[in-house]
């Protein structure tokens, strides 16, 4: 079992535009079963985590996610507030990263754990010493300005790399 943060970048380390358009990304060609594809790595995912703006954007976006909630696994939603819902196996959550993080590990019977994003909430679960992976697939493109990657220094080592068709994927493990 491994803690993944997999996620799409731009060349200059941001994951959202700064209106949190993701058209830079979606308007890219990838094969989700390609080289270090989608596919792949949702299959071994046994449970996933996000922060309350990704969340949100999952529900305002129901042309790029499909309708209603796009994952089968169960999901923790972190928020300080009340989010609306979305109908699947999904709890909200202020409690420390390490307790839900436990949560986690046992529901996903020993299949991984994705730290879906933002970048904060995976610098959060690499600050309790609990992040193993980081996979970024890196759109052709420079933002300028946006959501961070992972805004911490963190010590990385190169694993992988592929291209998967626009897309320059790598995998690291984090050097604790
Ligand atoms: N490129 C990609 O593949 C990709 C992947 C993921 C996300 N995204 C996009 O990137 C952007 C990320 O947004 P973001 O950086 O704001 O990150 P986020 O992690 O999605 O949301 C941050 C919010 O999560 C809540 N939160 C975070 N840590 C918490 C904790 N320990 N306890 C309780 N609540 C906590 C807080 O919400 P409250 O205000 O409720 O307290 C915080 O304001 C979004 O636009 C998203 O759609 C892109």
């Amino acid at each position: 079992m491994a803690t993944q943060f997999f996620t799409a970048s731009s060349i200059d380390g941001f994951i959202a535009d700064p209106e949190q358009s993701l058209s830079w990304l979606l308007s890219r060609d990838v094969d989700s079963a390609g080289p270090m594809g989608y596919d792949a790595f949702i299959a071994g995912v046994g449970a996933l985590a996000m922060g309350a703006t990704t969340y949100r954007w999952l529900l305002d976006h129901p042309e790029a996610v499909g309708e209603g909630w796009p994952y089968q696994q169960p999901a923790w939603v972190f928020t300080h507030g009340s989010l609306e819902a979305m109908g699947g196996d999904i709890r909200f959550t202020a409690a420390p990263v390490a307790e839900v993080h436990a949560e986690m590990a046992a529901a996903a019977g020993g299949l991984n754990v994705w730290v879906v994003g933002g970048g904060d909430l995976a610098g959060q679960f690499a600050d309790a010493g609990l992040l193993d992976e980081v996979w970024v697939q890196y759109a052709p493109v420079a933002l300028g300005a946006g959501f961070p990657l992972l805004p911490r220094r963190l010590e990385l080592r190169l694993e992988d790399v592929a291209r998967n068709r626009d897309f320059a994927c790598a995998r690291y493990s984090v050097v604790r």
